[in-house]
C-alpha cells in the first residue's frame, strides 16, 4: 500500500539506544496512525441500514510492547469503528453494552427526534441492547458518538468509548474522499499514562477542569506517523479530548485550507495557518504536500497567554511522510456550497444563557426541569455569555450559526455551519440556531459545556422541541 515499511522500521531504529536529547531532533514518530475501520451494515429487509456497536471493556497496546488495561471501545478495546450512512439513509443501530455499568450513546451533532438522541434520558443498562432509528436528513459531515450518562460522561470517554459517524451527500463537492488515502480521521485526545502503560484516570471526575493528559494519542495511536501519497490530503479533525483546547497546524507554518466545521461544509475554502478545536469539535482541513518531504501537525498555545487558559501546551500531533512521487489532486472547488456568513434576522426570539464556575443561568442540571421550550423548526438567537474561565457550548439536534463573538464576527473558517462554540475566560457569543421538525414535549434536548468535567459537575440544561402554537401546554417537570 502507501506506506514503504522501511519508513517506519527506519525510524524504530533510530530511536534505539538515543539519549532523549538526540530523540528531540531524530524522528520521534515511530507508529503507524490507525484508520478507524470502516463500520460494516446489514440492509434490513426494509433497507434499512442496521449497525452494531459493541460497548466493551479492554486492554489496549498504544506503545509497542506495553499494554494499558483498563480501556473501553466499541467494537474493540479503544475508540469505535466508523459509522458511515448518506444523507437520506435510514439507519437502524444496535446499541449493545457489555460494560459493569449503565452508560449511553449519543449521536453528536446528529438531528434527529429525542428519544433516539442518546442523551442522559436513554440509558442503556449492563447486558441490554438499545435501537434507536433514524433518517438522516441533513448536510455532510464529520459527527461522532459518544456515551452521555449524566455525572459519567468525562470518565466513559475517556476510557475511550467514542467514534466517527460521518454523513456523505452524493450531491456534494468534489474533494479528496478516498478513506484512508487521502481522506483522514485524526481523532485528537490527551491522556496520562504512565511508565508501566498505565492509564491515569484520578483526575478525570476532579478539580476546576478534571484530567489534562500530557500524552496526545489520534486515533488512539501514540507517536503516530502518517505516510501520504497524493499531493492533497484532507484531515478530518475531531477534538474529542475531554477538556482540552487545541491550535492546530504544520510546524512549518505552512498554510491550509479548512472547507467545514462541526456541521458542515464552508461556503468557500478558508485560508489559515492554525485552527483553534475544542472538545466536540469538529474542522475539516485540506492540505498540501510535496514529494518525499517530512512535515509534522502540532498544536501551539496562542502567543499571548491568558489566565486560566487550557489551551496553552505546545504538542506534537502526527508525522506526515509524503512520497517521493504523490498522485496529483484535482484542486478543491472555489466554492463548496455551504451557507455564507450568517446575519441577525429581525424578530427572532432571543434567549440568554450566562456561563458561571459550573452553573447555566446559576442552575445546576435537573434530569426532570424542563428550561426551555422551542417551536420546532424555530431560528433563534442563543446568547452566550461567560462569566468565568474557559468554556464551550453545544446544543443537541440544531445546527447554528456564530453571529458574533465579543460584538466581532467570527474568523471565516468559524463561520459555517457548527454544533459547539468555544468560549475563551469572560468571552460572549450570539448564535443562529436552527432548530429541527421532531417535536416530543415529554422527552427533552441537551444543551451544555463540552469541557467533560463541567458537563458531569451539571453545567447542563434541557430543551423540548414541540408544535408551534403548543409550546404553553408543556410540562415544565417531568414525571
Ligand atoms: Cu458531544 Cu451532549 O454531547
Ligand atoms: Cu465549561
Amino acid at each position: 500500500s502507501l506506506l514503504s515499511l522501511a519508513v517506519l522500521t527506519g525510524a524504530g531504529a533510530i530511536l534505539g539506544g538515543c539519549s532523549a536529547d538526540e530523540r528531540q531532533s531524530a524522528l520521534t514518530f515511530t507508529n503507524r496512525l490507525r484508520i478507524p475501520p470502516p463500520a460494516a451494515p446489514v440492509t434490513d429487509p426494509d433497507g434499512a441500514k442496521r449497525f452494531t456497536l459493541t460497548l466493551q471493556t479492554g486492554s489496549t497496546e498504544f506503545r509497542p510492547g506495553t499494554v494499558t488495561a483498563g480501556t473501553w471501545g466499541v467494537n474493540g478495546s479503544y475508540l469505535g469503528p466508523a459509522v458511515r450512512a448518506n444523507r437520506g439513509d435510514r439507519v437502524r443501530m444496535s446499541v449493545v453494552n457489555r460494560l459493569p455499568e449503565a452508560t449511553t450513546l449519543h449521536w453528536h451533532g446528529m438531528r434527529l427526534p429525542a428519544k433516539m438522541d442518546g442523551g442522559p434520558h436513554q440509558m442503556i443498562e449492563p447486558g441490554t441492547t438499545w435501537t434507536p432509528e433514524w433518517t438522516v436528513d441533513q448536510p455532510a459531515a464529520t459527527s461522532w458518538f459518544h456515551p452521555h450518562p449524566h455525572g459519567k460522561t468525562a470518565m466513559h470517554v475517556y476510557r475511550g468509548l467514542a467514534g466517527l459517524f460521518l454523513i456523505d451527500d452524493p450531491d456534494g463537492p468534489r474533494l479528496p474522499s478516498a478513506y484512508g488515502v487521502d481522506d483522514i480521521p485524526l481523532i485528537v485526545q490527551d491522556k496520562e499514562i504512565d511508565s508501566d502503560g498505565e492509564l491515569e484516570t484520578g483526575g478525570v471526575d476532579r478539580g476546576t477542569f478534571g484530567l489534562l493528559g500530557s500524552t496526545i494519542l489520534i486515533n488512539g495511536t501514540y507517536d503516530p506517523v502518517l505516510p501520504v501519497s497524493t499531493s492533497l490530503v484532507r484531515f478530518r479533525l475531531l477534538n474529542a479530548s475531554n477538556t482540552r483546547v487545541y491550535r492546530i497546524g504544520f510546524a512549518d507554518g505552512r498554510r491550509f485550507d479548512v472547507i467545514a466545521g462541526d456541521a458542515g461544509l464552508l461556503d468557500r475554502p478558508a485560508t489559515v495557518d492554525r485552527v483553534k478545536i475544542s472538545p466536540g469539535e469538529r474542522v475539516e482541513i485540506v492540505a498540501r504536500f510535496f514529494p518525499g518531504e517530512t512535515v509534522v501537525l502540532d498544536s501551539r498555545g496562542e502567543p499571548r497567554r491568558t489566565a486560566n487558559d487550557i489551551e496553552e501546551d505546545d504538542f506534537h500531533l502526527l508525522e506526515i511522510v509524503a512520497a517521493a512521487q504523490l498522485t496529483p489532486s484535482p484542486a478543491p472547488p472555489a466554492t463548496l456550497g455551504g451557507p455564507g456568513r450568517a446575519t441577525t434576522p429581525p424578530g427572532a426570539r432571543v434567549r440568554r444563557f450566562s456561563l458561571s464556575g459550573s452553573e447555566i443561568n446559576g442552575r445546576d442540571m435537573d434530569m426532570s426541569r424542563i428550561d426551555e421550550v422551542v417551536p420546532a423548526g424555530a431560528v433563534e438567537i442563543w446568547e452566550i455569555d461567560n462569566t468565568t474561565y474557559a468554556h464551550n457550548f453545544h446544543i443537541h439536534e440544531v445546527s447554528f450559526r456564530i453571529l458574533d463573538i465579543d460584538g466581532s464576527p467570527p474568523p471565516p473558517y468559524q463561520a459555517g455551519p457548527k454544533d459547539t462554540v468555544f468560549l475563551p475566560k469572560n468571552a460572549n457569543a450570539r448564535l443562529l440556531v436552527h432548530f429541527g421538525p421532531h417535536t416530543d414535549p415529554l422527552t427533552p434536548y441537551m444543551y451544555h459545556c463540552h469541557l467533560l468535567r463541567h458537563e458531569d459537575k451539571g453545567m447542563m440544561g434541557q430543551f423540548v422541541v414541540v408544535g408551534p402554537g403548543t409550546e404553553h401546554l408543556v410540562p415544565r417537570n417531568l414525571p
